[in-house]
């Protein structure tokens, strides 16, 4: 990716200094050659040539179409991350990084990762905007309060790269680095078995979590309980009580916690109480996780709400077809 946004730098910076260069040489050129040779002299009258002003019309439009179709390709391809990622949630606060891995394992201001494998970043930030920035791998975007920002890269090479923040954020902003550690993979592995992962992993605090906020008493596995299934809801289709449809991504499941009244599934009730200041962002990653790692039924077993059929007066949200397999993802366009 890196050789990608430098081979389009690179060339933005040759057409420009072309377009420098050739322009200030004809205004030497023509200020000499056209200059004033006598007191009282007067211009002759120019008639424009229509095939010049075809041709510098024709030209920048094409130059600027290829930089536009080329910059939009890179941005899509930086936008859109594979389908098969390692993910890791970083949460920013004045004044530090904070890495969350799926392990459970937690850094500050150091991400250790394996080479050549895609890691899709899911940032946040506590506070205010701070900016998630690894120049080594052109790789830049704002974490915001109250939003999940998503950013992928692939590493080529093995070593240890520069993390910064990029937005000023306060007094010790400039103190708010880190390092990004690229390690071969037997290496991350080691590193990942070393760590002391006393907590569990990400989805299973976040079960814990679950259970201690009480979410259990109404999300029900069985479907008799007051609030919707939550099982296979990640990356389906939700219907709402207002008609709209929408797809269960992070942003979701965090809005769904913080402001529940917000998006009512359809057939229920806003009997949900909000746990905004309850929970915190790393908590909500780990809840946000617990209900990822709720896969919908396995085909063959019967649906949660069939033995006595749904509950009178209420519907089940329709889930979708999810893979038991692999984390389904889906990314909503924006
Ligand atoms: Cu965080 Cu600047």
């Amino acid at each position: 990716m890196a050789g990608k946004v430098d081979a389009l730098y690179f060339f933005l910076v040759a057409v420009s200094a072309f377009f420098v260069i050739v322009i200030a040489a004809f205004v030497i050129y023509f200020s000499i050659r056209y200059r004033r040779r006598e007191h009282g002299e007067v211009g002759t009258k120019v008639v424009p040539l229509l095939a010049l002003e075809i041709a510098w019309t024709i030209i920048p439009l094409g130059l600027g179409l290829v930089m536009f179709v080329w910059g939009a390709q890179i941005y899509f391809n930086q936008a859109r991350p594979p389908a098969e990622t390692l993910d890791i949630y970083v949460v920013g606060k004045q004044w530090m990084w904070k890495f969350q891995h799926l392990d459970g394992r937690r850094e500050i201001n150091e991400l250790h990762v394996p080479v050549g494998r895609a890691v899709r970043l899911t940032g946040t930030s506590e506070d205010v905007i701070h900016s998630f920035f690894v120049p080594a791998f052109r790789l830049k975007a704002d974490v915001i309060p109250g939003r999940y920002t998503t950013l992928w890269f692939n590493a080529t090479k093995a070593g240890r790269y520069h993390l910064f923040c990029a937005e000023y954020c306060g007094t010790k902003h400039s103190g708010m680095v880190g390092t990004v550690v690229v390690m071969e993979p037997n290496e991350y592995q080691a590193w990942l078995a070393g760590g002391g992962g006393g907590a569990g992993s990400l989805a299973s605090q976040g079960q814990k979590l679950f259970q201690d906020l009480a979410c259990i008493t109404c999300h029900r596995a069985d479907g008799q309980g007051r609030g919707p299934v939550l099982e296979g809801v990640f990356g389906s289709r939700v219907s709402l009580n207002s008609g709209q449809v929408v797809v269960a991504d992070e942003a979701y499941l965090r809005e769904s916690i913080l402001s529940p009244s917000a998006k009512i599934v359809a057939g229920f009730q806003p009997l949900m109480p909000t746990f905004q200041g309850l929970v915190s962002e790393e908590q909500l990653l780990a809840l946000i996780e617990y209900v990822k790692s709720l896969k919908g039924l396995a085909p063959g077993q019967p649906a949660a709400d069939t033995p006595g059929g749904p509950a009178p007066g209420r519907t089940t949200p329709a889930r979708g077809p999810q893979s038991t397999s692999e984390r389904q993802r889906q990314n909503p366009k924006k």
